[in-house]
This record gives structure tokens, C-alpha cells and sequence, in this order.
């Protein structure tokens, strides 16, 4: 196999990677002007190949050219397979099918961050030790006094983690650091439902140990001191299985921002806040919340899908179809599929006739039929529908990018902590092609005007 990449520079993979065994493909050369250069290749587990391109600066001086990393393998990581041709997802081997039907997001957890499945001692002991340490410090309620309460809970959050260091500081004890990840999954929920009842101005409701993760956030969310509230089993269940689709979703934007400043050394807190930081554009989480409001206005306007569409193709108007394309999948997206079926489920089971989703559903179908969408190989992410989903449990529109955050919070935590074990992790540091001015001498003020 041969592929051109200049008419100075050629590159060859030794071997079929489809009817060649991988045993038989062990480098790749390339060619740069006169001179040829080996590269060793990394085959993984699921036979993805890596042309591994670490001695070539030093050789040739030639560094890789690759904006937004859409071809760049940053790491080895054992933790999550993305099969973006064939819309296959799994944690740890595990079909992300399987999991939101069969686990729980606690389990979840478990898997991702310590790579087995528990047994039922490790799971009872896990869902103990986080329902045991979701209160925050007393003294970390002041912290949300300071907001006004027009701030997006994701500011927050992201504030509210980073803090959490200064309260359970970094150690080279490895106990220190499991109490520290199980410390920040639990109070995750605490900080997340105070955020949103100091947004209302209702008083806080402290975390129960009699709930499991999914119930004891809703009902931090939506109970009333003095006042009797059960979590509804259908909204539980629902929960659990959102948070258990957004778990991990290999090397994305924060998740390659945990590692990004994990690498050099940062702790957890503020590693995992970073993410969160990331996270909360609307390229990004944020297209959760940026797919209701887009929803809210073409049912405004009518429901014209048309116009919309139009605007989206429009390459001289900002407007994109949110909810809509992934730089990985390009056939669909899994989990977008389980949500759509649930979103339907759950509607029905509810009574609840929500107008947006049925304007998902017309300009879902719109887009598919788009010669646009369809050449592009645009299709709903996971952010299409989940939104009618949390709108449906009553969740807030500003608290679906944090409802993300809980969801990616594991897989955040196993890719740092996999990060940090890796013996051959150096801190991450991108190289560039300079375009700018070369070498002049400094102008002084006198000859500037
Ligand atoms: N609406 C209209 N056009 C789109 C869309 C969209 N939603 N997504 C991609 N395109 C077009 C681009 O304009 C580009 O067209 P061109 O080739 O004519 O220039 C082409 O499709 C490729 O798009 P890129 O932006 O190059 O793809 P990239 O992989 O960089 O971006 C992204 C992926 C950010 C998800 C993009 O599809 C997008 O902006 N989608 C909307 C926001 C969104 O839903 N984000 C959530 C993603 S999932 C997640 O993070 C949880």
C-alpha cells in the first residue's frame, strides 16, 4: 500500500492491513526528498494501525501536520474502542448496547476506572463508599454564595471541582488517590444539584444514603425540605442510563484536555475540571443545550425545516444543525440510537407530548434525505435527542451540559489515571509549523510613526 502525500514525500505501509496478517506489517517508510526514513508501526487490539512518528523529528527534522488532531493518535489507551465506519462503542470491551441496557452507572464506573466488571462484594463496596462521601465541606456551600444567579452551572462546576484540591490534596499514596477519585464521582451530584437549587434560590437538600447514584441526584434536585418526595423508578432508570452512554468516549475534546494537563503533573481535581472547561462549548457538551434552543426556534418560526437546513448549508452563515455531525462517526452514532428509541419510551410512559421532539423527528428525516448531510456523512450525535429526554425528567435546559459532565466524569478519571501509570507519558507538548515573520530587527518607536 502506498500513499502519496507530496511529490517530495511518500509513504508506504509494509503489508495489507485487510488480507495480510498483522504480524507481517511491521513499519512503514517514508520517503522525504532524497532521503527514506523507517517508522515502527503499533497494531492494537483491535487492529488499528499507528505509524509511530517519535524519531522522526529527530532524523529529519520534519514534524507532522495535523490541526484539530483528526488523524493523530495521542496515546495507547486500553480504556474505550470507537468503531467510527461501523457505529460500535464499547468501555472496556463491553457494547455500549449491552451496558445502558444491563448496568448500572455505578458499575460503570467501576468497569471503566479499574478495567473488570465488580463482582457483587467490589460493586456493594463501591456504591457504599460513594453514597459515604457525597457531602461536600460544609464551608464549600459559602463558595456557591458568590455566584450570581444567572451563572451557568458548568462555570460553576468547573470552579467548584478545582476547588475540591484544596480540600483533599494530591499524595503519591495510591489509597489516597482512590479515595480522592471515589470522593470526586460522589460529591459530583452534590455540587451539581447545589448549583442548580442556588440558581432558584430554593434551599440546598443534602445528599441521602438510603438513594443510588441516579436517585439521590434527583432527588437533591427536586425535593423540598419538609416535604415528602419519592424518585420516580422510570426517571432513576432513565438517568442511570444516560449517564452510562456518556461514560467515555475515548480521546475527545476534554477528555484529551484531562490528559493534556494531567501530563504535566496537575492533579486530579484540576485535570478533571480543565475537561469540564472543555466540555462546556457548544462544539462540544454544549450542543445539548444548543440542540433545544435550535428545536424551540424553528418551532417558533413554524417549523420551517427547510429555511434551517438551508442556514446550515449556508457556508457565509454561522448557523449549524446542532445535534448533527461527528468527527469519529460517520454512519451513526450508537449512542444517539438508544437515546432516540428511549426518548420515545419514556415520553409514552410519562404522558408527556413534547412538540420538540416531533420537530427532531421532521428535521431529522429533512437532513437524511439532504444531499448536503448525506455527502458529508452527517448524522444526530448523541446530543439530538437527549435533550428532549432531561427535558421530559424536568431537568433544566443549563443543566444538560453538567448532566454530560456526571455522565463523562469515569471515563475522564480512567483515562487520567491510565495517563498517569503510563510509564512512557511525557507532558504533552505539540510541535507547530511557524508561518509568521522571520528574523528583523526591532523598529523604535521614532521610525513607527
Ligand atoms: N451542520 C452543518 N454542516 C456541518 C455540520 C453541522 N452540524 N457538521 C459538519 N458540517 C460540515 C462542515 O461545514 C464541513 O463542510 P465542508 O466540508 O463543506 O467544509 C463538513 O461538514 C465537515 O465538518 P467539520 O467541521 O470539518 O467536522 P469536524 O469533525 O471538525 O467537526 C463537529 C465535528 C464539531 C461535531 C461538527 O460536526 C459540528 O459542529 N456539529 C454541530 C455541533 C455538535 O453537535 N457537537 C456535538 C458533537 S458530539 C459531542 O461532542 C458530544
Amino acid at each position: 500500500m502506498d500513499i502519496i502525500v507530496s511529490s517530495a514525500c511518500i509513504i508506504s505501509v509494509h503489508g495489507n492491513a485487510k488480507s495480510i496478517p498483522q504480524t507481517r506489517m511491521d513499519k512503514a517508510v517514508l520517503t522525504l526528498g532524497s532521503e527514506e526514513y523507517e517508522l515502527p508501526l503499533t497494531v492494537g487490539s483491535e487492529r488499528e494501525v499507528g505509524i509511530d512518528i517519535r524519531a522522526l523529528r529527530k532524523e529529519s527534522k520534519a514534524v507532522t501536520l495535523d490541526p484539530g488532531y483528526g488523524n493523530t493518535g495521542s496515546c495507547e489507551s486500553a480504556v474505550t474502542y470507537i468503531d467510527g465506519e461501523n457505529g460500535a462503542l464499547r468501555y472496556r470491551g463491553y457494547s455500549i448496547e449491552e451496558l445502558a441496557q444491563k448496568s448500572s452507572f455505578v458499575e460503570v464506573c467501576y468497569l471503566l476506572i479499574y478495567g473488570e466488571l465488580p463482582t457483587s462484594a467490589e460493586l456493594d463496596v463501591m456504591k457504599h463508599n460513594l453514597t459515604h462521601h457525597s457531602m461536600l465541606h460544609e464551608d464549600m456551600k459559602k463558595f456557591f454564595e458568590g455566584y450570581p444567579p444567572s451563572a451557568h452551572p458548568m462555570s460553576v462546576l468547573s470552579a467548584m471541582v478545582s476547588s475540591l484540591a484544596a480540600y483533599y490534596p494530591d499524595s503519591e499514596d495510591p489509597a489516597d488517590l482512590d479515595l480522592n477519585i471515589i470522593r470526586l464521582i460522589a460529591k459530583l451530584k452534590t455540587i451539581a444539584a447545589f448549583s442548580y437549587k442556588k440558581s432558584i434560590g430554593h434551599p440546598y437538600v443534602y445528599p441521602r444514603n438510603d438513594l443510588d447514584y441516579s436517585e439521590d441526584f434527583l432527588q437533591m434536585m427536586f425535593a423540598v425540605p419538609a416535604e415528602e418526595y419519592n424518585v420516580p423508578t422510570l426517571l432513576a432508570r432513565t438517568l442511570d442510563m444516560l449517564l452510562i452512554l456518556h461514560a467515555d468516549h475515548e480521546q475527545n475534546c476534554s477528555t484529551s484536555t484531562v490528559r493534556m494537563v494531567g501530563s504535566s503533573g496537575a492533579d486530579l481535581f484540576a485535570s478533571i475540571s480543565a475537561g469540564i472547561s472543555a466540555l462546556s462549548g457548544p462544539l462540544h457538551g454544549k450542543a445539548n443545550q444548543e440542540v433545544i434552543s435550535m428545536l424551540a426556534r424553528i418551532q417558533a418560526d413554524g417549523g420551517n425545516y427547510k429555511k434551517y437546513l438551508d442556514k446550515a448549508k449556508d457556508k457565509n452563515d454561522p448557523f449549524r444543525l446542532m445535534g448533527f455531525g461527528h468527527r469519529v462517526y460517520k454512519n451513526f452514532d450508537p449512542r444517539a440510537r438508544v437515546i432516540k428509541k428511549t426518548a420515545d419510551q419514556v415520553l409514552n410512559d410519562l404522558g408527556i407530548n413534547d412538540p420538540l421532539l416531533a420537530v427532531a423527528k421532521h428535521l431529522e428525516t429533512a437532513a437524511l434525505e439532504d444531499e448536503y448531510f448525506v455527502q458529508r456523512r452527517l448524522y444526530p450525535n448523541v446530543d439530538f435527542y437527549s435533550g428532549i429526554l432531561y427535558r421530559a425528567m424536568g431537568i433544566p435546559t443549563d443543566m444538560f451540559t453538567v448532566m454530560f459532565a456526571m455522565g463523562r466524569m469515569p471515563g475522564w478519571i480512567a483515562q487520567w489515571v491510565e495517563m498517569r501509570n503510563d510509564p512512557h507519558n511525557r507532558i504533552h507538548r505539540p510541535r507547530q509549523i511557524y508561518t509568521g515573520a522571520t528574523e528583523r530587527a526591532y523598529v523604535p518607536m521614532s521610525e513607527r510613526d
